[in-house]
């Protein structure tokens, strides 16, 4: 069964969805790892309640890579196949993508590549569109740039504030990362270029007539 290593920095409700998926099954791997650089985030508590093995490593002060080096360390003493991040507030050294070649995941508040970086929803607020959303993406060396493997739409209200509009794409976000996960625990995936092809199983997609 292949194994997931989950980062996250701080409220962890996509962890908990991730959780939720791999104990209902629709998700077949198990959580070898959660993992923080924040020792207060909130999901490092929860992933310990919850059962999981749980760890803290704080980044504070520490140069990138060399933090990065005993992460990866970590993940792969675990034996983790797959890397989640989570609300992991950090960017990967190009040493730690390295190690997990196209096997880091991350969701992103907005539909990319519009509004990368952090205070998304807030940008999407001020720009004024009409819909935005949030992306499940594979990480590469670029900020949010990576290949897209799954996003959903929201649309943005009139009377919005950055909360009601975050609360809005999270519910998205609890609802696609679990999936994409799935894609790639079950191999169905294949990329040409930048765009990530979905490998539909025997019996799936549209009836030959
Ligand atoms: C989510 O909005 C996610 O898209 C972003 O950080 C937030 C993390 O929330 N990367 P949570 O910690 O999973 O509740």
């Amino acid at each position: 069964m292949k194994k997931l290593g989950i980062l996250l920095s701080g409220r962890g409700s996509n962890f908990e969805s991730i959780a939720r998926a791999v104990q209902e099954g629709t998700i077949a791997a198990e959580i070898s790892l959660v993992l923080s650089n924040r020792c207060e985030a909130r999901g490092i508590v929860r992933a310990k309640e919850m059962g999981f093995k749980a760890l803290c490593i704080p980044s504070q002060g520490r140069q990138r890579e060399e933090y990065d080096r005993e992460v990866v360390k970590v993940l792969k003493d675990h034996k983790v196949d797959l890397v989640c991040m989570a609300g992991f507030l950090r960017i990967l050294s190009p040493y730690f993508i390295q190690a997990f070649p196209n096997r880091i995941l991350n969701i992103h508040p907005s539909l990319l590549p519009a509004f990368p970086g952090l205070d998304v929803q807030r940008q999407a607020l001020e720009w004024g569109v009409k819909f935005s959303g949030c992306t499940v993406h594979i990480a590469d060396e670029t900020l949010d740039g990576g290949p897209i493997l799954r996003q959903a739409v929201v649309p943005v209200l009139d009377d919005d504030t950055e909360g009601t509009l975050s609360l809005r794409i999270l519910r998205e976000e609890h609802r696609i990362y679990p999936e994409a996960i799935r894609l790639m625990v079950e191999d169905r995936i294949r990329t040409e270029g930048r765009r990530v092809i979905e490998v539909k199983k025997e019996g799936e997609g549209p009836k030959k007539v």
